[in-house]
């Protein structure tokens, strides 16, 4: 489904739209991985300064790559590694304003400076985790926070 390519003033907006377009691209295909490539193509389209977003999915009691947009990632991460194993252990949302000096770190990409991973949870357990990077240092603030677990919402009510 075409997607126009909007750029607003304010993040609270800029959701708004992203949001409203996830929904409009998921809620009638009963295609989990296709709707999770399209939600990471939204991601990367509609959002500034970033160079990667994607999926680790649950598998096997550890995280593995699923749909992105960005430079080929690392495949497996076991739960407790990285920012996304540190998101699936504490079940939170993970913002990491500077990746360098962060002590658990898995670095995919060099250029990559900050991160924030969502979790996804689907009827009280653990499905996975929505990953992006930026290559600015504190690309990530609160309002992103807000955003993407909207936005995470949204796209559960959808898949799995
Ligand atoms: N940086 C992540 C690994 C995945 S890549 O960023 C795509 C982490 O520390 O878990």
């Amino acid at each position: 489904m075409h997607v126009e390519v909007k750029k607003f003033q304010t993040k609270k907006e800029t959701y708004e739209y992203l949001n409203q377009q996830l929904t409009l691209q998921v809620k009638d295909i009963q295609n989990d991985i296709a709707n999770m490539a399209n939600a990471s193509a939204l991601i990367y389209l509609l959002l500034d300064d970033l160079n990667w977003a994607g999926f680790y999915l649950m598998k096997d009691g550890a995280l593995a790559l699923g749909p992105f947009q960005g430079k080929p990632a690392v495949v497996d991460i076991a739960v407790g590694a990285g920012v996304c194993g540190t998101c699936a252990v504490e079940g939170k949302t993970q913002i990491v304003e500077d990746v360098h000096s962060c002590c658990n770190h898995i670095a995919c990409d060099i250029s990559s400076a900050s991160e924030i991973v969502i979790p996804m949870y689907k009827a009280g357990r653990l499905v996975g985790v929505l990953d992006i990077d930026s290559p600015y240092p504190a690309r990530f603030d609160q309002e992103d926070k807000a955003g993407l677990e909207t936005f995470v919402d949204i796209l559960m009510k959808y898949i799995f």
